[in-house]
């Protein structure tokens, strides 16, 4: 994948300087949006009310944005459809990787781990999964960055990150999604002596667990949505983490259209490859969480609690009054 340099130094330090409150306030949108959803069990009215107050504020938002990971299509879901432009024009000139209903059954069900998510880059710089929905992600935080290689056997990437760590194999926390697909997987770190957190859904959520230090995940590893994967890479790179990640189709239709796009499959791909250049992250909590609260109401507003990760690794927690309830 080639980096439009031209377009890089003209965006240089300009996604932090005319994007951070429009994504911030696109994840709070979308955070408040979902909020009449909670408990409802109607995950895709609350995706539905998600999406369209994001795009609203998108479409608001200084400079031209291109979807790139516009989450969805595997499910189905409403969706902010890949290629779609948002902004209001000019520059800046960026790319979009959003989801803003991660964790869309917590909400329906009123579970805590849902969030609202987006991550902008340069333009030319996202991986574009095509039509791979899943992939195999394993994602560790900077100290362990460099020692894992996602075709080596599970086992020998936990002891590669318990040395790195400095931890016994005992105290290593590994992330994977509870899925059927994942029953061996998980049953094979456990007789290796690593302890498995599983979560039934939100991988960005478990990356970013696996990403910050004490937050009781060391590594997070198997499959999962390639959008997610994307979204989670962001995240990676700014927090110097380290990604790798592998198409991994989970039905044979999926395979066929993979194969037909030209997609090797048994490549791996490195950060660099899942993106580059400049990059934010932003997430605000939708139904709670020990990451971010659940949007809550104080005194006519709607508060919410967002995570924004800038380049270079800097890290703000931003509680705020983000906007009127409506009644
Ligand atoms: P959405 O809530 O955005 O649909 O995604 C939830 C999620 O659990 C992701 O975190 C994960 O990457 C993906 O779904 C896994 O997909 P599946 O549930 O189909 O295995």
């Amino acid at each position: 994948m080639e980096v439009d340099t031209d377009n890089r130094a003209a965006v240089e330090g300009r996604l932090e300087e005319h994007l951070t409150l429009p994504l911030l306030a696109a994840t709070q949108a979308a955070a408040i949006a979902a909020q009449p959803w909670f408990g409802r069990g109607d995950g895709k009215a609350a995706d539905g009310a998600a999406v369209d107050a994001m795009r609203r504020v998108l479409n608001a938002a200084p400079g031209e944005g291109v979807v790139v990971i516009g989450e969805g299509e595997k499910d189905d879901a409403p969706m902010l459809y890949n290629g779609e432009t948002l902004g209001a024009g000019g520059e800046p000139r960026y790319e979009i990787a959003v989801d803003p209903l991660e964790g869309t059954r917590y909400l329906a069900k009123g579970l805590p781990g849902a969030v609202a998510v987006i991550a902008v880059a340069e333009r030319d710089a996202m991986w574009s999964p095509g039509p791979g929905f899943y992939m195999d992600k394993l994602v560790v935080g900077a100290a362990a960055k460099g020692v894992v290689d996602i075709r080596l056997e599970p086992e020998e990437n936990l002891r590669r990150i318990a040395d790195a760590l400095g931890k016994d194999l005992g105290e290593i926390h590994v992330f994977v999604l509870d899925k059927d697909r994942h029953e061996d997987f998980v049953s094979r770190i456990r007789d290796y002596g690593a302890a498995v957190v599983e979560h039934p859904d939100g991988d960005v959520g478990g990356a970013l667990e696996a990403l910050m230090p004490g937050s009781g995940v060391d590594v997070l590893m198997g499959v999962g949505g390639t959008p997610e994967g994307v979204i989670a890479a962001s995240a990676a790179r700014i927090l110097g983490g380290d990604m790798q990640g592998r198409l991994a189709p989970q039905s044979d239709a999926e395979r066929a259209t993979i194969e037909e796009a030209g997609f090797d499959m048994d490549q791996v791909f490195t950060l660099p490859d899942l993106i580059r250049g400049e990059i934010m992250f932003v997430a605000t909590g939708v139904s709670g969480g020990h990451f971010l609260k659940k949007p809550w109401r104080n005194a006519g507003h709607y508060w919410t609690e967002s995570l924004v990760l800038k380049p270079g690794g800097r890290i703000a927690r931003v509680v705020e009054s983000a906007g009127l309830v409506s009644t």
